[in-house]
């Protein structure tokens, strides 16, 4: 059985990938499943939590049993609905992929293409930064935990790049997730590091999303334990 020690704390999870429409039949979207954000999610209530699943596109999975679930498309609605939940909340875990730009604009009826137009151009405008808004805005004592997909690049390492987003983001907790093919999204499996705002670093296994998801909620018991009372 699992231990019963997130009873009576109020979590909110974000999950899956955010969609922004470019005209009524078509959006730009990412590779989410949704599958490490309701693992995240299932197993917290399965530990005692009171769970908010603010959930945008994901493959067809299964509600987690006990959470409240809030289906969104886009970033902003993801905001907004993350924002109104973790206002209460002991504890945020943003596991959704989010996109950062949206295009400019949304056509009201769908794009034509014809051979007499040019090819198009989609303007992109930056999305706001949900985390960076709720690390801002964290009530006293609120666990605040990101997640970042990383690939590496010729500018430095996925370590590299995950060290200076925790920095910049502020969170206490980040999950870092090496992704490309065949790694983190839509597998059944995901492995990468949790670092920690006091510099702890620990390598996560690869193992199932639920068992990664339970070792996000013990780093995130650790850090409750050691929280300043109310
Ligand atoms: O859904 P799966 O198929 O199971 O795959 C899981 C996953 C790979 C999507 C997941 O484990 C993961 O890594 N999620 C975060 C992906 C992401 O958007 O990473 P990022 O490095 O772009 O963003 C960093 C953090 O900021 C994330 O916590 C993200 O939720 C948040 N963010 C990003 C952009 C934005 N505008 N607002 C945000 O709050």
């Amino acid at each position: 059985a699992l231990p019963r020690d997130l009873d009576g704390l109020r979590v909110v999870v974000s999950a899956g990938g955010t969609r922004e429409p470019l005209d009524p039949v078509r959006h730009l979207g990412n590779r989410s499943s949704g599958k490490q954000g309701y693992a995240l999610a299932r197993v917290a209530a399965q530990r005692g939590a009171h769970v908010t699943l603010v959930t945008a596109h994901t493959d067809a999975l299964p509600e987690p049993a006990g959470a409240d679930v809030v289906h969104v498309s886009t970033a902003n609605q993801l905001g907004e609905a993350v924002g109104a939940a973790a206002a209460t909340a002991d504890v945020v875990v943003m596991a959704a992929a989010v996109a950062d730009f949206r295009p400019a604009g949304t056509s009201g009826h769908k794009i034509k293409k014809s051979d007499d137009t040019p090819d198009p151009t989609i303007n992109l405008v930056r999305n706001p930064d949900i985390l960076a808004g709720l690390v801002e805005r964290r009530e006293r004592g609120q666990v605040i935990v990101g997640f970042a997909a990383e690939t590496g690049d010729e500018q430095g390492s996925v370590l590299e790049h995950a060290r200076a987003k925790l920095k910049r983001k502020g969170c206490d907790l980040l999950v870092v997730n090496a992704v490309g093919e065949g790694k983190a999204f839509e597998m059944d499996e995901n492995t990468g590091w949790l670092l920690s705002a006091d510099g702890a670093e620990q390598r996560i296994p690869l193992g199932t999303k639920s068992l990664l998801a339970a070792t996000v909620w013990d780093a995130v018991t650790e850090l409750l334990r050691r929280r300043p009372d109310p």
